[in-house]
């Protein structure tokens, strides 16, 4: 369990955060952090269209957005905002993301994303990553509340949600900017009372 940060005024401080070790794994797959020579597999992810219309990566999206991405990571976790998983099977490449991202404003809580290459979809990755990340969240980071948002539309991050163990609450109206226009989302969380 990680030292509970302590609150001001009702401000939590932050508290610098590390990658689990051994890490967290089921079977063949493994997350590890991001490392620098992950770079290629990084860039190709991102360029997927359903990564452009459903996540916030930056689109177009370059070389240099994965170089600064990667090397902000350590910087990230230093300052307790979050960490982010390299998917990887048998010691290979990554072959998708899952993070936990900190909310600044209450620190029991963090927003888990993912994503899957194209190529690697549907063998149940995603699921089993974000599985393992909200648990280990939850249980050792002592986060009170794991929660993740999703399109109407994307009914395959939704799948995910729910065989993960997420439960959804409902769809917040005009939630995010996206693509230029005000997008309603659905709310999925996991608690620590789930486990
Ligand atoms: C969403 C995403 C991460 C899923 O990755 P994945 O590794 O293929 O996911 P899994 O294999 O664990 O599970 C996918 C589930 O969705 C289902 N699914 C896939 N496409 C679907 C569709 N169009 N409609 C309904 N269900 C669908 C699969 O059948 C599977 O469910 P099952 O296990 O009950 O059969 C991947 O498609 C992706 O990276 N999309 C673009 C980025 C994105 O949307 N990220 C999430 C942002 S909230």
């Amino acid at each position: 369990m990680y030292p509970r940060p302590c609150t001001i005024a009702g401000v939590s401080a932050p508290v610098p955060l590390s990658h689990p070790e051994p890490p967290l794994g089921e079977g063949e797959i493994e997350l590890r952090p991001w490392e620098d020579g992950d770079l290629d597999a990084m860039v190709a992810m991102c360029r997927d269209p359903d990564v452009a219309r459903f996540t916030r990566v930056p689109d177009p999206y370059s070389e240099a957005d994965a170089r600064a991405w990667i090397d902000a990571q350590p910087g990230r976790l230093e300052a307790g905002e979050g960490l982010t998983f390299a998917i990887t099977a048998g010691g290979g490449p990554p072959m998708g993301s899952v993070g936990l991202r900190i909310d600044p404003g209450d620190r029991d809580i963090a927003e888990a994303g993912y994503m899957v290459a194209p190529d690697a979809r549907g063998r149940g990755l995603a699921t089993t990553a974000l599985r393992l990340a909200s648990r280990w969240g939850l249980r050792d980071l002592g986060l009170a509340r794991v929660h993740l948002t999703t399109h109407l539309e994307n009914a395959a991050s939704q799948r995910v949600a729910e065989r993960a163990g997420f439960r959804r609450e409902g769809v917040l109206r005009s939630w995010e900017e996206i693509g230029g226009e005000r997008t309603d989302l659905v709310m999925y969380s996991l608690v620590a009372a789930d486990l």
